[in-house]
C-alpha cells in the first residue's frame, strides 16, 4: 500500500511538472502575438482574422482570446469586461458589433437549420435553374461582406451559382477600393465587382447588377447575410415550379450584439400596417391550414421584406422589375409585392430556406435628400399606382403625404393597365382578408357630438 501511494504522488508530480509549463507556453506565446510576427502567433490569427490587421478596428483581439474561434456554429462571441467603451466607438460605424463581426472567421460554420421534412437532394433530382446572386452594398463592414461571399460559396451547389455580383452603391471606405478588387480576383470563382458612380440607392443598384447578370433566376441579398447549408435550392425549386414566384428563405437575426445566429420564427408572414410600413405578422390559422399544419411548406405571403429574394429572370423583366421613380429604400418591398399578386405572380417564403440577415435598430447611412421625404415619395408612388381607392386611407394616417409630388407616374399606370392587373380590393379579398384595411367603408374619420364641446 505504501508503496503505492508513493508511486502515485510522484507520478502526479510528474505530470505536473510537464502540464503545467504546457499549458502556459501558448499564453506567453499569444502574449507576444501583440508585438510581433512570429509564425507562431500567425499559425493562430491569419486563418481566422486575415482581414482584422489591417481594417484599422480589429489589431490583434486574437492575443487576448487565446485558442477561441469565436462565433462557431452560431454561437455569440463573448468579451472580457474592459471593451465596453472600444464596442461602442465600433458599434456607431455600422450600428451593429464590428469588433464581435471581426473576431468571427469568415468561414464560421452554422448548424443545418431545416426541418427533417425538407428535402436534401433538390438539385441531383430536379434541373434547377441557375441563379445570379445580386449584393448591393454601400459603406458595408469588411468582414461582414466577405463572410456574405464565403457563406454562399461554401454552402451553394456550384452548379447553380452562375455568379456572383456585386454593386457598390458609392461606397467612401477606402477598403472597399482596390482592396475589395484585388481580395475578390484572390478568391476562385465567378465574382464581379461593378461601382455606382453616385449614391443610386436600392432599386438602381439592383437593376444594375441584373443588367449584367447571366443566370435563369436572380438571388438578390444583403450584404450581411450569412447563407446556410441547402439555402438556395428549395428557393429555386419553387421557382422551377411555378416560374411567376418571387420566393423569399426564412430570415434568421443574426444579432447586432454578438453576432449570435438565431433562427427566426417560422409562424410570421410579411404585411404591412396603415402607413404602409411593412410589418411581420404571426401567421393567420388560414393559411395553416391551407398548408396542413406543415410547417415545411412555403407561406402564401401577402408581402416580402424585400431584401432577399430569388426570382427568374425573364418574368422579373415581364413584371415590371422595380420602380425606378422611388429613391434610396423603402417602399420598394411593397410595390414589388402587390404588383407580384396582382399581376398574375406569387409571393412564397420558404421555410426550408434560412439566411441569416443582421438586424439593425436603426440605419447607419444618410438618405439623400432627408429619410422622412424620400419615404413619403416613395410611399406616395405606391398609393397612387397600386392602391385604388385605399389610398385615401394612407393620406389620413400621414396627412403631410398629400403635398408631395410624387413625380411622373404614366410609364407604372400604363404598366399595371398592360400586364392586366387586378384591383386591390382583389389582393385584399383573395390574398389577404386580414388586413386592417375595411373592405366597404363610408366614412372613415371622427365623429364628435357638437354638444359636447
Ligand atoms: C475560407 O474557406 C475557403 C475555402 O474553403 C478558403 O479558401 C479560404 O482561405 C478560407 N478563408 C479563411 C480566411 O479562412
Ligand atoms: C411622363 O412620362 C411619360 C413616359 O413615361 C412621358 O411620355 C410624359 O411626357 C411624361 N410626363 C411629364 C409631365 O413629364
Amino acid at each position: 500500500m505504501r508503496f503505492k501511494s508513493k508511486f502515485f504522488f510522484k507520478f502526479f508530480i510528474l505530470i505536473f511538472i510537464i502540464w503545467i509549463p504546457l499549458l502556459l507556453l501558448p499564453l506567453i506565446l499569444y502574449g507576444k502575438c501583440s508585438h510581433s510576427g512570429s509564425p507562431y502567433c500567425q499559425l493562430f490569427s491569419s486563418p481566422y482574422f486575415p482581414d482584422a490587421a489591417d481594417g484599422g478596428h480589429g489589431t490583434n483581439q486574437q492575443s487576448e482570446n487565446g485558442f477561441v474561434r469565436h462565433g462557431e456554429m452560431g454561437e455569440p462571441v463573448k468579451f472580457q469586461p474592459g471593451r465596453e467603451k472600444e464596442i461602442e466607438r465600433l458599434f456607431k460605424i455600422n450600428q451593429f458589433n464590428l469588433l464581435a463581426s471581426d473576431l468571427i472567421s469568415v468561414n464560421r460554420t452554422l448548424p443545418d437549420y431545416r426541418m427533417s421534412r425538407c428535402p436534401k437532394h433538390l438539385s441531383q433530382s430536379y434541373k434547377l435553374p441557375s441563379t445570379s446572386i445580386v449584393i448591393v452594398f454601400h459603406n458595408e463592414a469588411w468582414s461582414t461582406l466577405i463572410r456574405t461571399i464565403w457563406s454562399i460559396i461554401n454552402r451553394t451547389p456550384s452548379s447553380l451559382l452562375k455568379e456572383i455580383i456585386l454593386v457598390d452603391d458609392a461606397s467612401e471606405k477606402d477598403f472597399l477600393g482596390v482592396r475589395l478588387d484585388d481580395y475578390i480576383k484572390s478568391i476562385n470563382a465567378n465574382i464581379q465587382l461593378v461601382r455606382m458612380h453616385e449614391r443610386s440607392g436600392l432599386v438602381k443598384a439592383r437593376l444594375k447588377g441584373a443588367s449584367i447578370a447571366k443566370g435563369d433566376t436572380l438571388t438578390f441579398l444583403d450584404s450581411h447575410c450569412e447563407c446556410t447549408e441547402g439555402w438556395l435550392e428549395p428557393l429555386l425549386f419553387e421557382i422551377y415550379k411555378n416560374r411567376k414566384t418571387i420566393a423569399s428563405p426564412m430570415i434568421d437575426v443574426v444579432k447586432d450584439d454578438t453576432f449570435q445566429y438565431v433562427r427566426g420564427a417560422s409562424n410570421m408572414w410579411g404585411a404591412f400596417s396603415w402607413t404602409l410600413t411593412f410589418k411581420w405578422y404571426v401567421l393567420p390559422e388560414r393559411e395553416m391550414k391551407r398548408r396542413n399544419y406543415d410547417k415545411s411548406e412555403p407561406i402564401r405571403t401577402p408581402t416580402i421584406a424585400g431584401g432577399l429574394f430569388s426570382v427568374d429572370r425573364a418574368f422579373f423583366y415581364e413584371m415590371g422589375t422595380y420602380d425606378e421613380g422611388m429613391n434610396v429604400w423603402g417602399a420598394e418591398n411593397l410595390e414589388i409585392s402587390f404588383r407580384t399578386w396582382m399581376c398574375g405572380g406569387q409571393l412564397l417564403i420558404v421555410p426550408c430556406s434560412h439566411v441569416g440577415h443582421v438586424f439593425r435598430k436603426k440605419t447607419p447611412y444618410t438618405f439623400p435628400g432627408g429619410s422622412d421625404k424620400v419615404i413619403l415619395n416613395n410611399n406616395v408612388r405606391l398609393a397612387e399606382v397600386w392602391l385604388d381607392e385605399w389610398k385615401n386611407f394612407y393620406y389620413l394616417v400621414r396627412p403631410n403625404a398629400k403635398s408631395v409630388s410624387a413625380g411622373n407616374l404614366t410609364s407604372r399606370l400604363e404598366l399595371r393597365e398592360r400586364l392586366k392587373c387586378k384591383s386591390f380590393r382583389w389582393y385584399l379579398i383573395n390574398i389577404f382578408p386580414e388586413s386592417q384595411f375595411p373592405l366597404n367603408y363610408i366614412f372613415f374619420g371622427k365623429v364628435r357630438n357638437e354638444q359636447l364641446k
